[in-house]
């Protein structure tokens, strides 16, 4: 987190992440789904500023950064309630019974929609933001209670380290893993999170290698066996609901040693050996209009 040339505002970068496995146990009576998963943050980030004020107001002002491709396809940005990040700010005043505001500033670069963990991300670096600029010293699992009422993901964004996450997806254990680079590749065409899950029709359980079998495989560097471990049960239903899906896919295939789906989609992956072979293939699927192109490390 850096403070200085702002003043008395904190500038946070809020990464984006991958699922390179994500498994679906069973349906909760709370609507959740059970799973397994095993994520990444990876360097595509959006910029949080944090302005803390005495007004007991939080406003927000979003908006895409300059000279991203496919702008004019970007949807709409939230500044209000309809905003995870708004949303973060208040329940963190409301809770810690903070009497002061916040303006907040965020500059978006990860694609909405994607399963990418955009709003989650923004979210999670509201709540480590405001944690410090109003003083409040929460403790790291205080904050991650806070963080899993708002999202499933944004107990995640709050360590920011490569981890597999269980139960609604709250429930993390750290892992040490090498670093990998990524192509990203997001349609113009996103999906709901909630709608792909609920087209899923779960078959019934057979014993299949997991998120600790995919994790010992990438510690070990076995990249072959990690390759065909990644999967993602959420990748049927997406694309029942959206051909861009299976389109991406397939542009992906052969660009590196596996592709997949991230999260509910629609942004796919391809996982490359280097820096150098991740670019490249970002270069061919940019020239091919594969939609918004990025490459990208693990963090
Ligand atoms: O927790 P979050 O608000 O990100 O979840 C969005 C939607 O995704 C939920 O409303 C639910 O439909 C679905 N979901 C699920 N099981 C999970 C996580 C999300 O069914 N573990």
């Amino acid at each position: 987190m850096r403070r200085g040339e702002l003043g008395d505002a904190f500038e946070l970068s809020c990464p984006a992440k991958l699922n390179l496995l994500l498994q679906i146990q069973a349906r909760r009576s709370d609507g959740y789904h059970e799973l397994e998963t095993l994520m990444v943050p990876v360097a595509i980030f959006d910029t949080l500023e944090f302005r803390s004020r005495s007004e007991e107001r939080i406003s927000l002002r979003c908006r895409w950064a300059a000279g991203l491709p496919a702008r004019d396809a970007a949807p709409m940005l939230p500044e209000g309630p309809a905003n995870l990040a708004w949303r973060a700010a208040e329940r963190l005043r409301e809770a810690a019974g903070v009497s002061a505001g916040a303006a907040l500033q965020l500059t978006k670069r990860i694609p909405a929609a994607a399963g990418l963990g955009g709003a989650s991300s923004d979210a999670a670096g509201v709540l480590l933001a405001a944690n410090r600029a109003w003083g409040l010293h929460w403790p790291q699992a205080r904050l991650a209670e806070l963080a899993a009422e708002l999202g499933s993901d944004v107990p995640f964004f709050l360590r920011r380290r490569p981890a597999i996450a269980r139960g609604r997806g709250e429930r993390l254990e750290e892992l040490r893993l090498p670093r990998m680079h990524f192509v990203i590749v997001k349609p113009a065409e996103g999906l709901s999170t909630a709608e792909v899950y609920g087209r899923l029709s779960l078959s019934p359980m057979r014993s299949r290698r997991g998120a600790v079998a995919l994790a010992a495989d990438l510690a070990q560097g076995d990249a072959p066996r990690a390759a065909r471990t990644m999967n993602n049960d959420l990748e049927p239903p997406a694309r029942e609901l959206s051909g861009a899906v299976e389109k991406t896919l397939e542009a992906l295939q052969g660009t590196g040693m596996v592709a997949r789906m991230s999260g509910s989609g629609t942004a796919c992956f391809a996982w490359c050996r280097t820096a150098k072979e991740a670019r490249r293939a970002a270069r061919r699927l940019r020239a091919m209009r594969a939609g918004e192109v990025h490459a990208a490390a693990s963090l």
